[in-house]
């Protein structure tokens, strides 16, 4: 059995798509007059596009039919999937690459555990396919973070224990699917927002190797 495993979120982790989710949803908001701000956005984070959808229509009290909400769910994702159209390692955020490195060099079990349905093709477009040892998303969930199932996936696909297990996530959702999980949670944007998790960093430039070297040990 490995003794630990680190696993990555990515929407707004590794790479910093979070803006195009919300440009795509602000499109779908704005055609049903429903005022969405980056506060409301935060609701969204690491939440599936089918819940997405549904927090937005609540908020601005807007009832659907099925076929409607289908259409907008088309929509918002062949508007986003736009925004990625030119992705390449150029969008990996700042400080990520770096400590995948780490990792590796340190021969450290490493696996996605993200909601979205797109993971695989921006993991390809960014060159970061191969650092990962598994990959759990969109596609292999049936219920949506704060819920563990998809951290609890990976680290048994990474074959270690959820407490020797280390997340590293931007939403509230994903932090506290990491807590419930029984996971060391590392918050990566503001500790405002993310004050649940074990540690709180700005971005991966704040984090130390010599921190991530205390983890494995
Ligand atoms: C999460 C994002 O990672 O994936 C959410 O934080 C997004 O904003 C969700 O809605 C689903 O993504 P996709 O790519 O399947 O629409
Ligand atoms: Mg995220």
């Amino acid at each position: 059995m490995n003794t630990k495993a680190f696993i990555f979120d990515l929407d707004g982790v590794i790479v910093d798509t979070a803006k195009y989710h919300y440009l795509a949803w602000q499109k779908i908001a704005n055609e049903l007059k429903i005022e969405f701000t980056h506060e409301h956005n935060e609701l969204l984070k690491g939440v599936s596009r089918v819940r997405s959808l549904d927090i937005i229509l609540e908020l601005g009290k807007v009832e659907a039919s099925q076929e409607d909400k289908d259409r907008w769910l088309v929509q918002k994702n062949e508007d986003y999937l736009s925004y990625l159209v030119d992705m390449d390692e150029s969008e990996i955020l700042p400080g990520v690459f770096p400590i995948l490195k780490f990792l590796k060099e340190n021969n450290q079990p490493i696996a996605l555990g993200s909601a979205s349905k797109n993971a695989r093709p921006i993991l390809e477009k960014t060159g970061l396919l191969s650092y990962f040892d598994a990959i759990v998303d969109g596609n292999d969930v049936t219920n949506a973070k704060p819920d563990p199932e998809v951290f609890l996936m990976a680290a048994k696909l990474l074959n270690t224990t959820p407490e020797n297990s280390i997340v590293f996530e931007d939403s509230v959702a994903g932090i506290q699917a990491a807590n419930i999980g029984n996971m060391t949670s590392i918050g990566i944007g503001e500790a405002s927002t993310l004050h649940e998790a074990k540690y709180i960093f700005k971005d991966f430039t704040e984090i130390e190797t010599s921190f991530i070297a205390s983890l494995i040990k």
